[in-house]
């Protein structure tokens, strides 16, 4: 890849997936080659209501999540959204290029507006659109997502192959996603079947980045597994889910492969391998926790590297804008 773009929501508290799905590994993209660029997408957060107050707390907390965990404001462009109109501006453009059946397929929605979907934001239903123009406005071709994010990078490249048929032109790059390592779906601690969320109502079924060692390890320990000793492989663990999400947040915890983990607690039962884990867990996420409290203490800070990389978001997707609206053929005289 060329340029590597990617994007978390400031919905409320990060989430160990949103950290070992994501955030962990945009670090490791700097240095690698591809330009890295980074963004908090407000825009997507107010598709559902977000008390103003609260927003930007939250996108200020989302920011210092990527510094904390190694995003370098001087290697890679950090900004959030809203600070670059280009993003609402090509997101009207592809509300053009895109179908509304395209919009009513997408799992995310269907189970965003549940059975009410008359009432829910026509934001809510626009938003692959507005994912597919924070990508394309940087022409960036990988992604880095987790798992649930697959269905709306498909929907990016059947934009980008639209516009580009349509207007008989090759702008738009084809996407990769980037959907890698142990932990693409850290399900939740209550129920093996369902997603870790930041929106879940019980707080015990999530790992929050702001959580302290010992609720950490509360959580771990009361976490839902089954009585069985593991396996000396992942092959083992086929049905049993919860004992699979342990040693796989486990693994990405550790940077180990989920069977290099097992080969060394084959036999054992939970009893010895929560306490491990829970030690991990406490010992990887303490550090970026207190990072992200010093980033937290300084507002100011956080909005000037925010303003920063805006200006330098908005000098890359500036052209590209103006070369879309040319095809296009809308005027621009001035
Ligand atoms: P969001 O804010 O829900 O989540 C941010 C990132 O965290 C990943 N993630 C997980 N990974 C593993 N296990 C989990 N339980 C888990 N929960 C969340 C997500 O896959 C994501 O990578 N629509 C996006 C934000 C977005 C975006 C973009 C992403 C907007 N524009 C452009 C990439 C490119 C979202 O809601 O992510």
């Amino acid at each position: 890849p060329t340029r590597i773009f990617s994007g978390i929501q400031p919905s409320g508290g990060l989430t160990l997936g949103n950290y070992l799905g994501a955030l962990k590994r945009f670090a490791a993209f700097q240095g690698t080659g591809p330009q890295t660029i980074y963004c908090v997408v407000d825009l997507h957060a107010i598709t559902v209501w977000q008390d103003p107050a609260r927003l930007t707390q939250q996108t200020r907390e989302a920011a210092a999540a990527f510094l904390a965990a190694g995003v370098d404001p001087a290697r890679s462009i950090l900004f959030n959204q809203s600070q670059v109109p280009a993003h609402a501006e090509l997101a009207w453009l592809f509300n053009t290029v895109a179908r509304l059946g395209w919009m009513y397929r997408m799992t995310q929605f269907k189970d965003k507006s549940g059975k009410n979907s008359e009432n829910v934001s026509l934001g809510l239903l626009a938003y692959p659109s507005l994912m597919a123009a924070d990508i394309l406005a940087y022409h960036a071709d990988a992604v880095p997502v987790g798992d649930d994010q697959k269905q709306h990078l498909e929907l990016t490249r059947d934009i980008a192959a639209k516009f580009n048929h349509d207007y008989g032109v090759d702008f738009f790059p084809e996407v990769q996603p980037l959907i890698e390592g142990p932990a693409t779906r850290v399900m939740s601690l209550r129920d093996g079947a369902k997603k870790m969320s930041k929106s879940d109502p019980s707080d015990a079924s999530r790992i929050n980045l702001t959580d302290d060692a010992d609720a950490i390890s509360q959580k771990i320990r009361k976490a839902r597994t089954d009585a069985e000793p593991l396996p000396g492989s992942m092959d083992g663990l086929k049905d049993r889910p919860e004992a699979r999400n342990l040693v796989n947040i486990y693994a990405a915890l550790a940077d180990e492969g989920p069977d290099a983990v097992l080969a060394r607690f084959e036999g054992q039962g939970f009893g010895a391998f929560k306490p491990a884990l829970a030690d991990l867990a406490a010992a990887t996420l303490s550090p970026i926790t207190a990072r992200m409290s010093e980033y937290m203490a300084d507002p100011a800070e956080i909005d000037r590297i925010l303003g920063e990389g805006a200006d330098r978001a908005d000098a890359l997707a500036q052209p590209i804008l103006a070369r879309t609206k040319e095809i296009m053929g809308l005027i621009r005289s001035r």
